[in-house]
């Protein structure tokens, strides 16, 4: 898919700016602090409805203003669509496709993936499980509405169910109510993790391959809060049940996919503890390379890759690799970096250079063919 255009309205710290993108490489170049991450934070938000950054929307909309308005049309294999998302200071942000109001979120969502890799991301391997959940839910939710719907009933029903065990001698009938949701809601979740991750784990193990010239073996194993066997919600039932009396004495919900993990293991050996700082930032870059085909697989076509800032992370014989997998695959790739000679070294046949100034952006060097 392509995004072809983006529209910015007061957001962050763009004033008003319409942008045309090419097809290939999109160099999106400026100095610290200038918008680049600005810009890829908009392109995720079409995608996501959420900022990678930040939880608080009116972060978002331009200084002393009221509102934000972000605009992109995508071409897909189906048709185009002019996806808008209006971000007010106060209330709901609302959605259009095509200029027609969506009353439901999850109508627009869906309609452009995208794949983003920051600095910031080595927190998937070095950071706690909240991060590899997130990770999970970000990329499944992008192709799978079901998911999202499962997941969200899930996070209501146990925030409910906690306060429920919080109060010391909850109502057995009530609890059984929201155990019964939880197991429901929560089970569907677990399945879809459990399957997207055996996906995964196939893709990365190649990737990591083709980065380490055949060198590392890598494999993700899911780590759920207790043991799958054939019959996924019998056993989250039994896993509920065992811990019944200390989930009272606690006060919250012991077991399910809430306390998920998985691990990246490279020969036997956890990457998390034992890895070398190399080898942890490729397993990141192998990771965010096998959601990239994952998202294709789901999708039928590749999403939009957005690498924010991350050449400082990769050394020459990755960054190569990287970009031979990209041009081979023709995926549509922004690129922010703070250093032009960045570009030196990247062959691409279709490549557009943007330049970014204090929320301005000049067309510096468009090489697209036409
Ligand atoms: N809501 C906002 N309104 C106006 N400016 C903002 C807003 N949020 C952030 N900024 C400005 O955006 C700049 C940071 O942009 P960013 O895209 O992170 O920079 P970089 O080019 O380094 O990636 C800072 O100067 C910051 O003050
Ligand atoms: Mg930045």
């Amino acid at each position: 898919m392509l995004l072809s255009k983006l529209i910015l309205d007061k957001f962050r710290n763009y004033q008003e700016t319409c942008l045309d993108f090419g097809e290939g490489l999109n160099f999106l170049v400026g100095n610290n602090a200038q918008g680049k991450t600005n810009l890829l934070e908009a392109i995720f938000y079409l995608c996501h409805l959420s900022s990678p950054r930040t939880n608080e929307d009116s972060e978002l909309i331009l200084f002393g203003q009221e509102e934000a308005y972000v605009r992109g049309i995508v071409q897909r294999q189906i048709g185009d669509f002019e996806l808008g998302v209006r971000i007010p200071i106060k209330g709901r942000k609302k959605v259009e496709i095509d200029g027609l109001p969506q009353a439901k979120l999850a109508d627009f969502l869906g309609t452009l993936n995208c794949v983003y890799f920051s600095p910031d991301d080595l927190k998937l391997v070095k950071g706690g499980p909240a991060e590899r959940r997130r990770f999970m839910d970000l990329e499944i939710s992008q192709v799978n509405p079901y998911y999202r719907h499962a997941l969200s009933r899930y996070n209501k029903v146990l925030q409910q169910r906690n306060n429920l065990l919080k109060e010391g001698k909850p109502d057995s009938k009530l609890l059984a109510v929201f155990s019964e949701q939880l197991i429901e809601s929560g089970s569907v979740v677990m399945e879809r993790r459990l399957t997207m991750l055996s996906r995964l784990n196939l893709l990365a193990k190649l990737l990591q391959r083709k980065l380490t010239e055949l060198k590392e073996n890598l494999s993700l194993e899911y780590s759920p809060s207790f043991a799958i066997t054939q019959d996924l919600k019998a056993d989250f039932i039994k896993a509920l049940e065992s811990s019944s009396v200390e989930e009272k004495q606690r006060g919250y919900t012991l077991v399910g996919p809430h306390r998920d993990d998985f691990s990246m293991i490279i020969d036997g050996r956890d990457v998390r503890i034992f890895g070398s700082q190399g080898q942890q930032r490729t397993v990141v870059l192998a990771l965010k390379l096998a959601e990239l085909e994952f998202l294709r697989g789901e999708a039928g076509e590749y999403p939009v890759l957005l690498l924010d800032d991350v050449f400082s992370e990769i050394d020459d014989v990755r960054r190569k690799k990287l970009f031979e997998i990209i041009s081979q695959n023709k995926v549509q790739t922004f690129i922010s970096t703070a250093n032009p000679r960045d570009l030196e070294n990247i062959i691409g046949e279709q490549r557009k250079v943007f330049e970014i100034c204090s929320g301005r952006v000049v067309v510096k060097k468009d090489v697209t063919p036409r």
